[in-house]
């Protein structure tokens, strides 16, 4: 028998010579430690196979698995998991605002958000947000100088808008419209953003596309779940926006969204969300690992793999 053929049909593929091949085979040793994502669905994130990815690069003895956990077991599943001896966990919707109360401490970041994204499982629970560290520095991967000054338009008022309005507002961004199409709730966000914006940045308005600024505006953000999954019928009048705005999906697709492919057709400069899901999940893997993500690596991986999913779908 010919030894080598034998073991090439036995080798288990690697991430590094198979890079859809997940999840990757699970190799625990004794120390391995646990990382994971809580969600409510959870089947569609990103999140394992990002961490999976970039722990399997750096050769890191962890596995990051999804759990599916309903919101009347977060506190039970949160408890279990620290008693499991885990290590940390990303928490996605519904959980992010209701994570905060089960925290021993917060982070600034997850004061000034009012969510949590990230939990460190140390000898207490300490709760981080760093959705909005994502979303800034996926923009500066872009444009470095952005924003200065202008303004900015925001549109959806949901958990997503807090990360983007808590770290807009660490910039010298002049002013931020924050639309929705539940004007209350855009009114509520900026009430609870208020103490930390003291110029009143924060103006909320109703999603009417009449009535917004659009001639002002230097930075459109969507932060609506529209465009998730495909959707083109967001509100928007990009034709009034001025030539060298930015347009900022922060949802992601295999090419761009909806809004940022019509943005191009303006001939508009865009970005979808896929950098601020990896910029996001750095910061969480710099926190439990004090390692580097490899986010060029993992960002090539993402594009790869949606575009073959889009193709097995067409
Ligand atoms: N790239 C990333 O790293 C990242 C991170 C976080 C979230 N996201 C994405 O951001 C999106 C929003 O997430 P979220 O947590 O903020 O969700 P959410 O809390 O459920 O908020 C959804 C928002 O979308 C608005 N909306 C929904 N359907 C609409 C419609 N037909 N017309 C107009 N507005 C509509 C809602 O308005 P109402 O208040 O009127 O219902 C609300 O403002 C999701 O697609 C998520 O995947 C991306």
């Amino acid at each position: 028998m010919n030894f080598h053929k034998r073991v090439d049909h036995l080798a288990i593929p690697t991430i590094r010579n198979d890079p859809f091949q997940w999840p990757r085979p699970c190799l625990s040793s004794g120390k391995t430690q646990l990382l994971g994502v809580f969600g409510d669905p959870i089947a569609h994130s990103l999140s394992p196979v990002i961490h999976n990815l970039a722990l399997s690069h750096l050769d890191l003895d962890y596995h990051y698995l999804p759990f599916h956990v309903t919101p009347e077991h977060l506190p039970q599943a949160v408890h279990g998991f620290r008693i499991l001896g885990g290590k940390g966990f990303n928490a996605t919707v519904p959980h992010k605002e209701a994570l905060v109360a089960l925290m021993d401490d917060l982070s600034d970041a997850a004061i000034r958000t009012g969510a949590v994204n990230t939990v460190s499982c140390q000898d207490r629970l300490i709760g981080h947000n760093t959705d909005g560290h994502g979303f800034l520095a996926a923009l500066r991967d872009m444009r470095p100088d952005f924003p200065q000054g202008g303004k900015a338009l925001i549109l959806g008022a949901g958990g997503a808008a807090r990360s983007v309005l808590s770290a807009l507002l660490t910039t010298s961004i002049e002013a931020i419209f924050l639309a929705n199409r539940t004007e209350e709730r855009a009114q509520a966000l900026a009430r609870f953003f208020a103490p930390h914006d003291t110029q009143r940045r924060i103006q909320p308005m109703a999603l009417v596309v009449d009535q917004l600024p659009w001639r002002e505006i230097t930075l459109l953000v969507n932060t609506t779940s529209l465009g998730l999954k495909g959707e083109t019928t967001l509100p928007v009048a990009l034709h009034r926006l001025p030539a060298d705005a930015f347009v900022y999906d922060i949802v992601y697709g295999p090419q761009g969204t909806p809004l940022t492919r019509l943005a191009q057709r303006h001939g508009l400069q865009t970005m979808d969300g896929m950098g601020m899901l990896v910029h996001q999940a750095a910061a969480a893997f710099h926190l439990w690992t004090q390692h580097e993500m490899p986010i060029a690596i993992i960002k090539d991986h993402l594009r790869q793999r949606a575009n073959a999913d889009r193709q097995k779908a067409d």
